[in-house]
């Protein structure tokens, strides 16, 4: 029988399958470079910094562990560098100086505070450069490996490594988010306060509840419904319309009250409650249930003035 093969299907196949090498092969080196190997990208090389990481980390991703991130590199055409952030300038900078990068190639780092310009020293040398921030948390390989799918990723750099960028999000199940690179910190101030300030508030609840002797384990339990139905809501129909509560209905005695208790029992606490009144407040009067007099009302009370959520 004649065997007919597609050549067209069989270079476009080939083109996707770039070579990757991993510098920094923790949480999320493993987690993206395992996906990205089932998917048929081969991976050239990793690099750790103490041996028993490195030892695991080839095993699990079925490649070499290299002493040096410039030897790994080499071979890759796309270089994954996914060391802490405070490394990833000066382990561009060594691999640059050691021959570490060619041209053509694409040099990432997947840091949410830094931009791509921290990897300037391998565009010097040809590489095109990409942040490719994953808008998600990987704490283990199978927990990160299961919220893949539907991670956003932040992307800016060299255009010329869109496309790739693009065929690495597809192929993660992932979707992608061009940001501007000079904006590039305060969009991770954002992704901060949408999750780590989440956590704090959350904390700051749980203490309340700890005043009135109630385990941290039992108040979470009840405030658990709050908190998702709330999250639900804003998901729902967006953060203004989600917005219930004394500030936005006005209630400016109820607020008093919180004040005057939290004045004697949680004084460390008033401060961050007044900043986040005068925000809400704001909030209240975009929503349109509250008034621009009461919001002044409110103003005095929480002695703030100029930080409104508008
Ligand atoms: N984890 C997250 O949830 C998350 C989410 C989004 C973005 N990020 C970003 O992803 C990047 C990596 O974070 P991570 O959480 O994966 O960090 P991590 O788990 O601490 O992994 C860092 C890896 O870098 C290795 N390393 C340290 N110094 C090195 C050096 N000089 N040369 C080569 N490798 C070195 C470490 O080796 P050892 O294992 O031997 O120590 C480790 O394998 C950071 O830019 C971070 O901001 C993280």
């Amino acid at each position: 029988m004649l065997l007919t093969v597609d050549f067209r299907l069989l270079t476009e196949g080939l083109a996707m399958v770039k070579k990757i090498a991993i510098i920094g092969a923790g949480n999320v080196g493993k987690v993206l470079g395992y996906a990205l190997m089932k998917k048929g990208y081969p991976i050239t090389g990793v690099v750790c910094r103490t041996d028993d990481s490195g030892k695991k980390a080839a095993h699990l991703l079925q490649c070499p562990v290299y002493p040096q991130p410039e030897l790994a590199s080499r071979e890759a055409e796309i270089v994954f560098l996914t060391t802490p952030d405070r490394l990833i300038e000066d382990v561009c900078k060594l691999m640059a100086v050691r021959g570490g990068f060619r041209k053509g190639q694409v040099v990432l780092h997947t840091s949410g505070a830094h931009s791509s310009n921290i990897l300037s020293s391998a565009r010097r040398e040809g590489a095109y450069v990409l942040s490719f921030h994953p808008l998600q948390s990987f704490p283990a390989l199978e927990e990160g490996l299961s919220c893949l799918p539907g991670t956003f990723f932040a992307v800016e750099g060299d255009e010329e490594s869109f496309p790739l960028a693009q065929d690495l999000v597809d192929t993660l199940q992932g979707k992608l988010l061009f940001i501007p690179t000079e904006m590039k910190e305060l969009y991770h101030a954002a992704a901060c306060i949408a999750s780590n300030y989440l956590v704090s508030l959350t904390d700051i609840a749980l203490q309340c509840f700890s005043v009135m002797d109630i385990p941290a384990e039992k108040a979470f339990e009840a405030l658990s419904p709050l908190i998702f139905g709330t999250l639900h809501n804003i998901r729902e129909i967006g953060p203004e319309k989600a917005l219930t509560g004394p500030i936005a209905r006005g209630d400016i005695p109820t607020i008093q009250a919180h004040l005057a208790k939290m004045k004697i029992l949680l004084p460390e606490l008033v401060s961050i409650y007044k900043q986040m009144g005068l925000y809400t407040a704001g909030l209240a009067v975009r929503k349109g249930t509250l008034e621009r007099a009461e919001e002044d009302e409110l103003k005095t009370l929480l002695q703030g003035g100029n930080h409104s959520g508008r």
